[in-house]
């Protein structure tokens, strides 16, 4: 590549960038605007919130591959619908979810689980370390609409590995 391509595929890929750390931005903010009640209608963004759940809570459960005694990384947690049953079965739960407010009082509902954990953290960020083999399974539930595919791409780790994605 001669330097003035070289220059144009780095300007390209700024731009990229750019693009990608301004909808990181959108979407948090998107979220500490819809999170401030944090409550299971405003994790749902639905006033049925509490019916949705009450059915849609024991049939993704009842989909996942067993996690008895496993290590779960739950992605995007939300105020912890999923956490507590989780880490009723699970080894250890490490809930992860971008806004401050939102994985506290998920903490504050769970944290008498003592196999599980809490991170303030975006999923998408190169800064995350998660040590090497640690994880068994990941969980997700209602998080990749608010990732761009080529997040989605990045971040699903292996093929099968995230195993419960709605769109
Ligand atoms: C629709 S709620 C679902 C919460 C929970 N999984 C549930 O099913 O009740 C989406 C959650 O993902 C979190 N979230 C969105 N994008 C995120 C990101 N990039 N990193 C971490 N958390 C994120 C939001 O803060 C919110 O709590």
């Amino acid at each position: 590549m001669d330097a003035s391509a070289a220059a144009a595929a780095e300007i390209a890929a700024n731009g990229v960038l750019a693009k990608l750390e301004e909808e990181r931005e959108a979407q948090k903010r998107y979220w500490e605007e819809h999170s401030r009640d944090l409550t299971v209608e405003a994790m749902m963004l639905d006033s049925r919130a509490a019916d949705l759940d009450k059915e849609e809570r024991p049939e993704i459960l009842s989909l996942l591959p067993s996690y008895e005694g496993k290590s779960v990384l739950e992605l995007g947690a939300g105020i912890g619908r999923f956490t507590g049953e989780l880490a009723k079965t699970a080894g250890h739960v490490l809930a992860m979810d971008f806004i401050e407010s939102v994985i506290k009082k998920n903490e504050s509902i769970n944290g008498h689980y003592k196999n599980a954990s809490f991170m303030c953290a975006d999923v998408t960020s190169p800064d995350l370390v998660i040590e090497d083999n640690s994880i068994d399974l990941i969980f997700s539930n209602w998080l990749l609409m608010y990732l761009s595919d080529a997040e989605v791409r990045e971040h699903t780790y292996e093929p099968g590995y995230l195993s419960q994605s709605l769109i």
